[in-house]
């Protein structure tokens, strides 16, 4: 990098966000309020929401936790659409840079909404390894092959962030639909060749709030800032439904 690369990286510039406010207890419905913090071209979108949140106004109110794109707490819509917070750097965004919470899910103040909805979904399809219990239980690990572990690799990257199915349009519409993420964890352990309840899995995502709700608008897949395949992995989940092949 030239040192006038580096100058232009590091200078810091105006940045001018527009933030969807909403105080359940002042407010009767979300409207935008304009900021303009100074930030440097390489500051993530998160060093911005904190510089309004510790400087401009400490009533904002978001979620982040790790600030690494791990554990998955600042999924919002930004610039219209969803990421996590921490892994957008300002020099990418075209400004004013909006940001909203993530659709879907009732807002409970500014960018923190309800995910309660979301984590029943994750919950109904049983995500944890279920064994036969009249099977012996080891007395050492549950061995796997290679090939077996990569079968369902994807999957695992999952960190629940929820921006995958809160971009999705049959989530919109209807809440009770399990959504993409409950979809890809229930897909990590349907393909896990150490677990037994992929038949119970796959019944509970045959009901009418199941994988079939799915109309592959791909919306999931764009989203997911773990780079899942997600539409992909709800195809392989429809096909071991209809064909019992896991
Ligand atoms: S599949 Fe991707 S977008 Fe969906 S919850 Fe998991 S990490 Fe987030
Ligand atoms: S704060 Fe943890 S993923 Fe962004």
């Amino acid at each position: 990098m030239t040192g006038e690369d580096m100058e232009l990286t590091t200078r810091e510039i105006d940045v001018r966000l527009r933030v969807l406010r909403f105080d359940p207890e002042k407010d009767t419905e979300a409207h935008f309020e304009d900021y303009t913090v100074r930030a440097q071209p390489m500051e993530r979108l998160l060093d911005c929401l904190h510089k309004i949140k510790w400087y401009a106004d400490t009533s904002l109110a978001l979620r982040r936790s790790c600030a690494h794109g791990i554990c998955g707490s600042d999924a919002m819509v930004i610039n219209g659409e969803n990421a996590l917070a921490c892994k957008v750097l300002v020099k990418d965004l075209k400004q004013p840079i909006t940001v909203e919470p993530i659709r879907g899910l009732p807002v409970m103040k500014d960018l923190i909404v309800d995910m309660d909805p979301f984590f029943q979904g994750y919950l109904a399809v049983k995500p944890w390894l279920i064994t036969d219990p009249k099977e012996r239980e080891p007395d050492r690990e549950r061995l796997q092959s290679q090939t077996d572990r990569a079968r369902y690799d994807d999957t695992t990257k999952c960190i629940l962030c929820a921006a995958c199915t809160t971009s999705c349009p049959i989530f919109w519409a209807d809440e009770e639909y399990v959504g993409p993420a409950a979809i890809v964890n229930a897909h990590r352990f349907i393909f896990d060749s150490r677990d037994r309840g992929g038949r119970e899995r796959l019944e509970i995502l045959s009901q009418k709030d199941g994988a079939f709700k799915c109309r592959t608008a791909f919306n999931c897949t764009y989203a997911c800032p773990r780079g899942i395949k997600v539409t992909k992995a709800i195809q392989e989940v429809k096909q071991a439904a209809l064909f019992k092949s896991f």
